[in-house]
């Protein structure tokens, strides 16, 4: 049965989240263009919009070489026909699960990350089906400080080496995220990327030295790549994800502008409350995610909710349903926004705001041409 969308982005209930196919396209082109001319694999990220469409613009029609964020999404997009698949989150003996060792035994490629020698064993314990491996990455921590181990370690090398020696392993290389490179400083930000490919190769050829291949090595956040240095080509492989959406906070790193941002949320205004110079929309925190600029981002001007063709409103607070917003100045002109009227919000995080939402409405203009249903669950 063929879904009834309204034909017009005017039509739909408020709030919603909108994607704009025309940036979406334009892009996953660009980030496909960009790894081509590196002479880099593009191995995207699917965590932003979790979508079976999103994932066919991203690898290009292929459907092969992605990164996932949890195992539902690994499953969503094993059932959808996708193919060379990494979990992007770190193992531990404890989350080898059912469903992650199915994964393991029924995908041609199925790939896990550890940074630690405990996951790594638990796997090694593990057996799979007859004439199957575990694949493996090395998550390496070059600076960052989330998860990965440390790439100046030794434990690094040790940890290669366990993989490289073990039968039901298959060890494939590196992957790092360089999620520090999200500033709004370019030179921090080139610094950022030197730095962390530097010791990426750095640690590829301590364990060439002793004795372990790196087939892969990879790096990538949206800010890095897409705005690669040189130095990025040294490399293998590149994993942003959110420039599929972009954001706000892309914009305030210099990754792209305004116009590159391909979705928004619409909201309606529902309450005018001048004696405290607010305004009121039918987006709060359900719709919107909790995820804003805090004092690390004082470039931030627009909040963490950017109004579209309003600088002049900022979103002071979120409550579950509702979304109260100031002028930047103190003052409001109410005859700028009727009761009844549309606004259009930028997210500063899409992948926060997308994880609200369980229908994504596709626009070319203000047609609608489609809905995106994402996989939600961990
Ligand atoms: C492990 C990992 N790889 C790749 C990415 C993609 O980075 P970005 O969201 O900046 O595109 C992320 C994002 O959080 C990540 O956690």
């Amino acid at each position: 049965m063929t879904e009834e969308l309204p034909k017009t982005i005017h039509e739909l209930e408020t709030p919603c989240m909108l994607v704009d196919i025309d940036k979406v396209k334009r892009n996953c082109q660009r980030m496909t263009d960009r790894c081509k001319e590196m002479g880099v694999e593009l191995r995207p990220h699917m965590k932003t919009h979790k979508t079976k469409e999103g994932g066919e613009l991203m690898t290009n029609g292929t459907k092969r070489k992605v990164v996932v964020s949890t195992i539902d999404e690994a499953i969503f997009y094993a059932d959808n026909g996708f193919e060379d698949i990494i979990w992007g989150s770190p193992i531990v003996k404890e989350r080898i699960s059912k469903r992650l060792i199915n994964l393991a035994n029924r995908l041609e490629e199925f790939h896990v990350m550890v940074d630690s020698l405990q996951g790594l064993k638990g796997l090694i314990a593990t057996p799979l089906k007859e004439g199957k491996q575990w694949s493996v990455f090395l998550e390496v921590d070059c600076g960052y400080g989330r998860t990965g181990c440390l790439w100046s370690k030794e434990e690094a090398v040790e940890i290669a080496k366990t993989a490289d020696d073990a039968p039901n392993v298959k060890f494939q290389g590196l992957y790092t995220h360089c999620g520090n490179s999200y500033t709004p400083d370019v030179e921090q930000k080139n610094r950022t990327q030197k730095e962390t490919s530097d010791r990426l190769i750095a640690l590829k050829n301590r364990l060439s030295k002793n004795g372990v291949d790196c087939k892969v090595v990879g790096c990538g956040s949206t800010p890095s790549c897409s705005k690669p240095i040189d130095n990025l080509s040294t490399l293998t492989e590149m994993h942003p994800g959110n420039y599929i959406f972009n954001d706000y906070n892309q914009v305030v790193c210099n990754s792209c502008t305004f116009d590159d941002v391909a979705c928004k949320i619409a909201t309606t205004v529902v309450s005018h409350k001048p004696e405290v110079q607010t305004i009121v929309v039918d987006c709060g925190w359900t719709a919107f995610g909790l995820d804003g600029p805090n004092e690390n981002w004082p470039q931030a001007v627009l909040g963490r909710a950017p109004v579209e063709g309003h600088p002049e409103l900022i979103m002071d607070r979120m409550t579950q349903e509702v979304g109260k917003m100031k002028a930047r100045n103190g003052e409001i002109d109410y005859s700028k926004y009727p009761l009844g009227s549309r606004l259009y919000l930028y997210p500063w995080h899409s992948c926060c705001t997308a994880s609200q939402h369980p229908v994504y409405y596709i626009h070319s203009g203000d047609k609608i041409v489609g809905a995106w249903r994402p996989t939600r669950g961990w």
